[in-house]
C-alpha cells in the first residue's frame, strides 16, 4: 500500500478534478506483477494501468489501491469492472471514495462479484494525499489555502503598500510551486492595485496554467493591468457586486469573465464565490492576500490551510498592511491556530505549512 501511495503522489498538480491514485498488484507468491498511477484527467486510471502491466498474472492476485475503485462510466470505463474481469481475488483499499457517484458502490460491485474487499489500510495518509478532493466532495467547496510572505512582525507590506520583496528567491520559487499545486489563485483588488501581479505559475520546465481570480466589488481595476495581458492560457475571473456586472462585462470584454456575487454582511458572499469556483472544477484555491482578503476568509470560516513564509525582517505596523487586516479576536484562545505544522527553511526565510483551526470564542 505504501508503494501505491508513493505512485499516486508522483502526480503533483496534474490530476484535478480527479484524485491522485496509485495501484499495485501482488500475486500469491508476494511478487509485484503490476503497478500504475493516474496521471491526468482522461488518461488511464491507476487500476487500468496496473492491470495492463499484470495481464494474466492478475488472476488470483491482490490489488492495493489508495482509493475505492470507481463504479461509474466517466471518460474511462469503471475500474471495479476492470478488476472483476482481471480475475483478482482480493482488493485492499485505503478509503471510500467521497465522490457521491462512487461512495461505496465500487466496493459493493466487487463484493457482489465475489471479490474479497478490505478497507482502511493507511486511511489517514490516503486522505492527506487527496485532501482537496475529499474536502471538495464533503463540503461542496474547494479547499482554501491562505498564503502570505510576511515579516517577523506580521506585516505584508511597508509604507504605501510596498511589498517587493519581503522574502528571498527560494521562498518566492516555492510560492510558484504552491500555485502549481492548486487549481486556482485568488487575490483581493487591493493587491492588484498595489502590486500589479500576473499570478501565473513560473517554474523552470513546468507548463501549468491556473485559473486566476480577483475579488473586486467596485471593479475599479485597470484593464491594462498585467493580469489581463500576456499569453497565459489561464482565464481571469473577476468577482464583483451584482450591480457592476453589466458595465464590467463591457469594460473587461475579452480580458476576463465578470461574475456577480450576492452580499454577505458588509462584503461579498465568499461561500458563493467558492461554490462558483467548484462549478468550474476548481478543487483547491490559493488565496494570496492581501491582509483584508485573508481576514475575510478567516472571519467567514472558509480557510482550511495556511502557507506562511516568514522573513527575518521587522517592518513596523503604521502605514503598512498587516497579515490579517480585520477585527482582532477577543482573546488569544479564540484565534486561528495552525496545527499539523511542517516547517521548511528556505534560505533565510521560514515556511510554515499547516491546517487552520479556529478556537472557541
Ligand atoms: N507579502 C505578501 O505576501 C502580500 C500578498 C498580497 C498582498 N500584499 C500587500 O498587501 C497589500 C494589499 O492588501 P489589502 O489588504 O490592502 O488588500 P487586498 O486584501 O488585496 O484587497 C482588499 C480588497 O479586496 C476586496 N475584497 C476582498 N474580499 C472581499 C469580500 N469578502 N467582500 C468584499 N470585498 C472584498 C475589497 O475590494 P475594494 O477595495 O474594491 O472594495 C477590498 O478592499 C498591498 O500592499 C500588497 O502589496 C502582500
Amino acid at each position: 500500500m505504501e508503494q501505491a501511495h508513493a505512485l499516486a503522489a508522483i502526480a503533483e498538480g496534474t490530476t484535478s478534478p480527479n484524485p491522485r491514485v496509485g495501484c499495485v498488484i501482488v500475486n500469491a507468491a508476494g511478487e509485484v506483477v503490476g503497478a500504475g498511477f493516474h496521471r491526468a484527467p482522461g488518461s488511464p486510471h491507476a487500476e487500468a494501468a496496473a492491470l495492463a502491466q499484470a495481464g494474466e498474472r492478475a488472476r488470483g492476485a491482490t490489488a492495493y489501491v489508495n482509493l475505492e475503485p470507481c463504479a461509474h462510466h466517466g471518460r474511462t470505463p469503471p475500474c471495479a469492472d476492470h478488476l472483476i474481469e482481471s480475475g483478482v481475488r482480493r482488493v485492499v483499499a485505503s478509503m471510500v471514495d467521497p465522490n457521491p457517484r462512487v461512495d461505496g458502490r465500487g466496493f459493493q460491485r466487487l463484493r457482489d462479484a465475489g471479490i474479497e474487499v478490505e478497507v482502511g489500510l493507511l486511511e489517514e495518509e490516503a486522505r492527506r494525499l487527496n485532501e482537496a478532493f475529499c474536502l471538495a466532495h464533503e463540503k461542496g467547496r474547494p479547499l482554501v489555502t491562505l498564503k502570505a510572505g510576511a515579516s517577523l512582525d506580521g506585516m505584508l507590506s511597508a509604507q504605501a503598500g510596498v511589498s517587493q520583496w519581503i522574502t528571498g528567491p527560494l521562498a518566492r520559487a516555492f510560492a510558484h510551486r504552491l500555485r502549481m499545486r492548486h487549481d486556482a489563485v485568488l487575490v483581493g483588488a487591493g493587491t492588484v492595485r498595489a502590486d500589479d501581479p500576473s499570478l501565473t505559475v513560473r517554474l523552470p520546465g513546468v507548463e501549468a496554467h491556473r485559473l486566476r481570480a480577483v475579488i473586486a466589488p467596485r471593479l475599479d481595476l485597470d484593464p491594462r493591468a498585467k493580469l489581463f495581458q500576456g499569453e497565459s492560457a489561464a482565464p481571469v475571473l473577476l468577482y464583483t457586486r451584482e450591480s457592476e456586472v453589466e458595465t464590467g462585462r463591457e469594460r473587461f470584454e475579452g480580458l476576463a469573465t465578470v461574475i456577480g456575487l450576492p452580499a454577505a454582511g458588509d462584503g461579498l458572499d465568499l461561500r458563493r464565490l467558492l461554490e462558483d469556483l467548484l462549478s468550474r472544477q476548481v478543487m483547491s484555491v490559493l488565496v494570496e492576500g492581501g491582509g483584508a482578503t485573508v481576514a475575510r476568509f478567516l472571519e467567514a470560516g472558509l480557510a482550511d490551510r495556511m502557507a506562511l513564509f516568514q522573513a527575518p525582517l521587522l517592518i513596523g505596523s503604521d502605514g503598512g498592511t498587516p497579515l490579517v487586516d480585520g477585527q482582532a479576536v477577543s482573546r488569544p484562545a479564540a484565534g486561528w491556530r495552525m496545527t499539523d505544522t511542517r516547517r521548511i527553511a528556505l534560505g533565510p526565510d521560514l515556511l510554515t505549512l499547516g491546517r487552520l483551526v479556529q478556537g472557541e470564542e
